[in-house]
């Protein structure tokens, strides 16, 4: 009976194996461990065995042999459960590092990045920002700059003349400004000196564009009006703001010039570590007829202005070759800044 005994086990135990699902297993639990089971059947034949001896043999083999059926099935039944759970699991699976592709984060325009720069930088230098408005009366524009009506410097100014005419006015007296320089004037008819303003903004000439040109561009106008104020002071905020923007390894000169607005008035050039030179702006002493156009008498003040394009600086930073490539807003060419 014992060997018959341990034949229904290992029969048990590999349908147990074998089992596929927890259902099959709860129908073999039934089945394996059940009053209408084998093992059963053979505890109840217990009683028609000879000897004491022969009892006690095969009732404990029954028990052991039920002992390792209901282990096996608790195993089973955790080993499919455990399955079942992992493919859940992976079924299920949100992978949270994953991302479903980059946040497009644009960037500042390349003109926008330099005309922020140079304001850090000049405020950083003690100046304060100043505006004026990019439509413009010729007054401001040319006539308070010492540019009277017929002035020959006019005609390096390609003018665009806006068709408007202000109460009063002739046609013809209002347009886009031509440079920064008449935001000079604004600030000293609004402020009393001490004056030490930076003014960037947009700028407009009848250009045809092409490689460094540009109808529309932008400048940065510099103006200090204070006492005794000189040339050696405008060469050394030149100097202190060539090495504050470019690097310690550029410097800057100073070369003669004219411009109607200053007197004398210089060419500003940047040196590059490897030596060579880039044109920056004009600049120069402020003329006395224009700090009297700005109500300032040019015995008590003197001062001195610049004004450089931004396009230009941005051009040079970044090595762009065609000015023009700034404003197509081709995603090639942007994307690279
Ligand atoms: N306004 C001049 C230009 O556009 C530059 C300049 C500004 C020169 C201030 C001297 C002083 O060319």
């Amino acid at each position: 009976m014992i060997d018959e005994i341990r034949a229904a086990r290992d029969a048990a135990l590999s349908q147990i194996e074998a089992a596929g699902s927890l259902q099959e297993v709860a129908e073999l639990d039934a089945r394996l461990l059940g009053k209408q089971g084998q093992l059963a059947g053979f505890k109840r034949q217990l009683g028609a065995l000879a000897t004491i001896d022969e009892k006690k043999a095969a009732g404990q083999a029954v028990n052991d042999a039920m002992e390792s059926v209901s282990g096996a099935l608790r195993r089973r039944t955790a080993d499919l459960g455990n399955a079942a759970l992992a493919a859940q699991v992976a079924a299920e699976r949100l992978d949270l590092t994953e991302y479903a592709g980059r946040p497009t984060r644009g960037h500042a325009h390349l003109v926008t990045q330099a005309w922020e720069r140079l304001e850090d930088v000049f405020v950083g230098l003690g100046f304060r920002i100043a505006e004026g408005p990019e439509v413009e009366s010729d007054w401001h524009n040319f006539e308070a700059l010492n540019m009277v009506e017929g002035h020959p410097a006019r005609g390096e100014f390609d003018t665009l003349f806006v068709d408007h005419a202000a109460e009063g006015e002739q046609p013809g007296r209002v347009l886009l400004r031509t440079h920064t320089s008449p935001v000079q004037i604004r600030t000293m008819l609004e402020q009393e000196p001490p004056i030490y303003i930076v003014a960037p903004g947009r700028v407009f000439r009848r250009d045809t564009p092409d490689a460094t040109h540009m109808p529309v561009f932008h400048q940065i106008e510099g103006l200090v009006v204070d006492r005794g104020i000189t040339m050696a002071d405008l060469a050394g905020t030149i100097e202190a703001f060539t090495k504050a923007f470019f690097g310690s390894d550029f410097s800057s000169r100073l070369r003669p010039s004219y411009f109607p607005f200053t007197e004398p008035s210089a060419e500003f050039d940047v040196q590059r570590p490897d030596g060579s030179w880039l044109e920056l702006g004009g600049c120069g002493m402020v003329h006395p007829n224009v700090l009297r156009a700005g109500g300032l008498d040019p015995e008590v003040w003197s001062g001195f202005a610049f004004g450089f394009g931004i396009d230009r600086m941005a051009v040079m930073r970044h090595d762009v070759a065609d000015i023009r490539d700034m404003y197509t807003n081709d995603l090639r060419f942007i994307e690279q800044f």
